[in-house]
């Protein structure tokens, strides 16, 4: 069974990892909707330390404690509500925080700040997102949401669109699928290609992988197309946003030249890059992914916190 002390990353874990986190979050489905009780995180309280918006990442951390049993303390903006605005490091903070929690969920502007966190955390971090580094809980969901809604992840073609060089979420999700036999079509447009890093694992890895722009034709031969926004917050040149923004869009249209159902994933909040036409397409998946951030969380939380049942 997988073993983890924090989760700051899914580059060093490995396919047995992934595939334990993900039967222990399939095992806790009924739990984390609420068909079922089961208070496996009683007298556990979690803090979820948000230095950064969130809609997604936040409440379902907080709806999986919940949902186990647990408490939850939280900062949902740190930079103005905690003593971050006073100057307070996160070494100092975290070395505070532990002293009142059980576990800690951090997201933070700055690429390494989990990494941080956890070598100064007397209790288990966990990176909620880290500047353009990994969010490596986004990352899990997403390959729970494939292996949910295609039965396997072996054998897929899937298609990565959009801004791929400062989108955290897809570095988590093409560093998971590193540990799989999948193909994959990388779409970007110049400037904002995934960055070397992670293409060097992917070889390292013998994945097969082709970068292009022409997302028609790479659309028409997917099993899956993960689309994100150009994450505007993290360019250093606004006008950079105005230049390329609606280059790429995915839209109903792109989708009904392919032979058959296309998987389509977005980590959400979409703004422009997924057109609403696609909504009621049969394959779109983009509104039962966060759902599947509840189950992955509330897995996360149980191994962190050595509360997995040996019956999983
Ligand atoms: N996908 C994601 O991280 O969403 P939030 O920014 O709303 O948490």
């Amino acid at each position: 069974m997988v073993e983890l002390k924090h989760l700051t990353g899914l580059r060093d874990l490995s396919r047995k990892d992934i595939e334990d986190i993900l039967n222990i979050a399939l095992h806790l489905e009924e739990v984390c909707s609420g068909k079922k009780v089961f208070n496996l995180l009683e007298n556990k309280v979690l803090t979820t330390l948000f230095y950064e918006p969130s809609t997604r990442t936040r409440l379902s951390f907080e709806t999986a404690m919940h949902r186990l049993g647990g408490k939850v303390i939280s900062v949902a903006d740190a930079k103005t509500t905690s003593s971050a605005w006073k100057g307070e490091n996160i070494p100092d903070t975290i070395r505070t925080i532990d002293n009142y929690t059980d576990a800690i969920a951090i997201r933070h502007s700055e690429s390494g700040a989990a990494e941080m966190a956890a070598s100064y955390s007397r209790v288990p971090i966990l990176n909620a997102g880290d500047g353009t580094n990994e969010h490596p809980t986004q990352g899990l969901l997403d390959l729970l949401t494939i292996k949910k809604e295609r039965g396997t992840i072996d054998g897929l073609k899937i298609v990565l669109v959009g801004d791929l060089k400062h989108t955290r979420s897809t570095n988590s999700l093409t560093l998971g699928l590193s540990n799989f036999n999948v193909e994959l079509t990388l779409v970007s447009p110049p400037g904002f290609e995934t960055s070397q890093w992670i293409l060097d694992i992917l070889k390292k890895r013998n994945i097969p992988y082709t970068r292009t722009d022409d997302l028609r034709g790479s659309v028409k031969n997917a099993d899956v197309v993960y689309v994100c926004r150009i994450q505007k917050e993290r360019l250093a040149d606004p006008h950079e946003y105005d230049k390329i923004k609606g280059t790429y869009v995915l839209n109903r249209s792109l989708l009904e030249g392919a032979s058959r159902i296309i998987t389509v994933m977005h980590h959400l909040p979409r703004v422009g890059e997924l057109d609403e036409d696609v909504d009621d397409y049969p394959g779109a998946a983009y509104f039962r992914q966060p759902f599947n951030g509840v189950m992955v969380r509330a897995a996360l939380l149980a191994i962190l916190l050595n509360r997995v049942p040996e019956s999983f």
